[in-house]
């Protein structure tokens, strides 16, 4: 999630891009840049790492003269964090200069053509591909040049343009990524997000999906895709800085579970062409998947338990023996890794040292890699034999919701084209995963609007002492890490158990009112969790239930129900999860923990 802004008007535009983006650090970033036009020539500065590196490089803006530019924060999804692949990028006169956020999906389809028409590329990155098509299209027409290249791009987009030609025009164009636009007492203004610009104007238009924007110093006007003068009301915002950083949600983490939606369409659109599941950089073969023995999934914490899944996924679906461990164990139990081994390390940072040394500990008894990470270039990502991003955008909250939920859509898509590549499926089941994959993030949504009946419910268990989650299976995993979200930002204790497991120990720990959250999504499973349910009820539990819409027999044994929608075994992770992380993060607000920096937590280990 990049921080773009832009700004055309009377008053030096560099420091008003750089007073813009620096209230835009808050969202995480690597590198960042701006563009000015100086009256002759776009001059462009950008940097690697902090936005005071770009301010020092710059003395504040002053060695960037002019009144039109615009500026980017980069948090990297193609492209390592580097000086080069940092925005703006230009095209190949220097003419015109872009900033975007988001994801060009089709952006390696489009660079081989330019390339093929005399293109030269410069960075890795899918948004220099718009600055080159920008430039095969522009033949005068700004606003022409712009809907042409709309209807080329596939993916999101929130992009900020000015061209050497119209040295009074900034235009900004939105699809899926957010963008705003206003005026202040000197000029016009765009941003990614609201923080950016309140400092000049609480009066704003907010862009929609395929919205293009002309703005002069004194001047807006908005057009759609066809071109067609449209008309826009502007909207008046009360909310606060801090309020604005969160995008008028209360906590990162409420706003970030929101965000789940977009965040797994973001992850397994590039990698859905038709009824094919393509994963390019996996860099395997379909001989060399064949190859593959046994997996052996490794992680802390979350990404744990969203390998505790990938194993349940990836034996049922693709019938491959997989091994999940705790990267702290593997690291130290001289690991034996067979040939035909495949280690797959999961990670949201990139960076926790279990996993790291994990990784390298694998690499040295010379298995094969595969990371899935949210951080694009961290540590992990650099030394994986093979990356499998996430595409999540920064993750600032400690506990997380939306990496964790991409790490399953990640596992989803892995596992299916194993499945499909040894065997195992037939197209037709590959288009069924692939549909319900694709109305995972509508389902998501509708369990996040149900948000008020958790909220209410968590507000009976504020002052619990002893809270556990208890399932079978898959159900066994959506447990662990429901325990996890409400125990790390609630300080409430809690397990989570592998329900037949309650009978050997457990069991003794259930008193009257005890809290015990069933999570029965698994039909064949259904009747041994009833009658856990019925076993921890008797001994006085009170039982709240996670399962699947038209399991209506659920409500004559548990004491409180939580219907999930239906979609096909191996995914229900995705969406009984939802309620769980709203459940911890009501408890938490409840208690009035601080739920977005619990206490004693840090958002990536890095030391042992
Ligand atoms: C989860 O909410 C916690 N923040 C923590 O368990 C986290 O998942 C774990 O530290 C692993 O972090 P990583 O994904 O960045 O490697």
């Amino acid at each position: 999630m990049c921080g773009i802004v832009g700004y055309v008007g009377e008053k030096q535009a560099a420091p008003i891009l750089l007073d813009g983006l620096s209230k835009l650090e808050y969202r995480g970033y690597d590198s960042a840049g701006i563009a000015v036009f100086d009256g002759e020539k776009i001059n462009m500065t950008k940097a690697k790492g902090r936005l005071k590196v770009l301010e020092e490089i710059t003395h504040g803006g002053s060695t960037m003269p002019g009144v039109l530019g615009v500026g980017h924060t980069r948090w990297a999804t193609h492209g390592e964090p580097s000086d080069v692949n940092a925005h703006p990028h230009l095209n190949r006169d220097g003419s015109i200069a872009v900033v975007h956020n988001g994801i060009i999906e089709n952006y390696l389809k489009l660079k081989k053509k330019l390339v093929k028409k005399g293109y030269e590329f410069v960075s890795d990155t899918d948004t220099e591909v718009i600055a080159h098509l920008l430039d095969y299209y522009y033949d005068g027409n700004p606003l022409r040049a712009i809907t042409k290249v709309m209807h080329r791009m596939e993916g999101s987009y929130a992009l900020g343009i000015i061209f050497k030609d119209f040295p009074d025009e900034l235009y900004a164009v939105r699809k899926d990524s957010p963008l705003i636009v206003g005026h202040t007492e000197t000029g016009s203004i765009i941003a990614s997000d609201v923080p950016a610009v309140l400092k000049y104007t609480r009066d704003v238009y907010f862009i929609e999906n395929e919205e293009i924007v002309r703005m002069e110093k004194d001047s807006m006007e908005f057009f759609n895709v066809d071109e067609e003068q449209i008309e826009k009301e502007p909207v008046h915002i009360e909310w606060d800085v801090d309020a604005a950083e969160k995008g008028g949600y209360e906590h990162f983490m409420l706003k970030e579970m929101y965000e789940q939606p977009k965040a797994i369409t973001d992850t397994f659109s590039p990698r859905i062409r038709g009824n094919e599941i393509v994963i390019e950089e996996l860099n395997m073969s379909d001989e060399d998947i064949r190859a593959v023995k046994k997996l052996m999934i490794v992680a802390c914490g979350s990404a744990y338990h969203a390998g505790v899944t990938g194993k349940y996924v990836f034996e049922g679906m693709a019938r491959i023996p997989v091994e999940v461990d705790l990267a702290s164990e593997f690291r130290y139990r001289d690991p034996i890794l067979e040939e035909g081994t495949l280690v797959i390390v999961i990670s949201q940072s990139g960076e926790t040292a279990d996993s790291l040394a994990a990784l390298r500990e694998s690499r040295e008894r010379g298995a094969k890699v595969l990371g899935i990470v949210n951080v694009v270039g961290s540590s992990i990502a650099r030394e994986a034999d093979n990356v499998m991003y996430t595409w999540a955008g920064p993750e600032i909250a400690v506990a997380t919701t939306k990496a964790y939920s991409c790490q399953l859509i990640a596992l989803y898509l892995l596992a299916v084209k194993f499945a499909k590549v040894r065997g195992q499926i037939s197209d037709a089941q590959v288009k069924e995963y692939i549909e319900d994959l694709k109305r995972l993030p509508d389902q998501v949504e509708l369990l996040l609007n149900n948000k008020n009946k958790i909220q209410k419910f968590a507000n009976r268990y504020l002052a619990a002492k002893d809270v556990f989650f208890i399932g079978r299976g898959i159900d066994y995993a959506i447990s662990l890490e429901g325990s996890l979200k409400l125990k790390e930002i609630s300080y409430i204790h809690s397990e989570a158990y592998a329900a037949g497991e309650l009978k050997h120990g457990t069991i003794s720990l259930i008193e009257e009112g005890t809290l015990v959250t069933a999570v029965l999504t698994q039909e064949d499973l259904f009747k041994k969790m009833i009658s856990n349910i019925v076993e921890v009820r008797t001994r006085g539990a009170f039982v709240l239930a996670v399962t699947t819409e038209g399991n209506d027999e659920v409500k004559k044994a548990a004491d409180y129900v939580i219907y999930i929608p239906r979609t096909n075994r191996f995914f229900t992770n995705s969406l009984a999860i939802i309620p769980l992380q709203l459940f911890g993060y009501y408890i938490s607000v409840g208690r009035g923990c601080d739920v977005d920096k619990p206490r004693n937590l840090a958002k990536s280990v890095t030391v042992e």
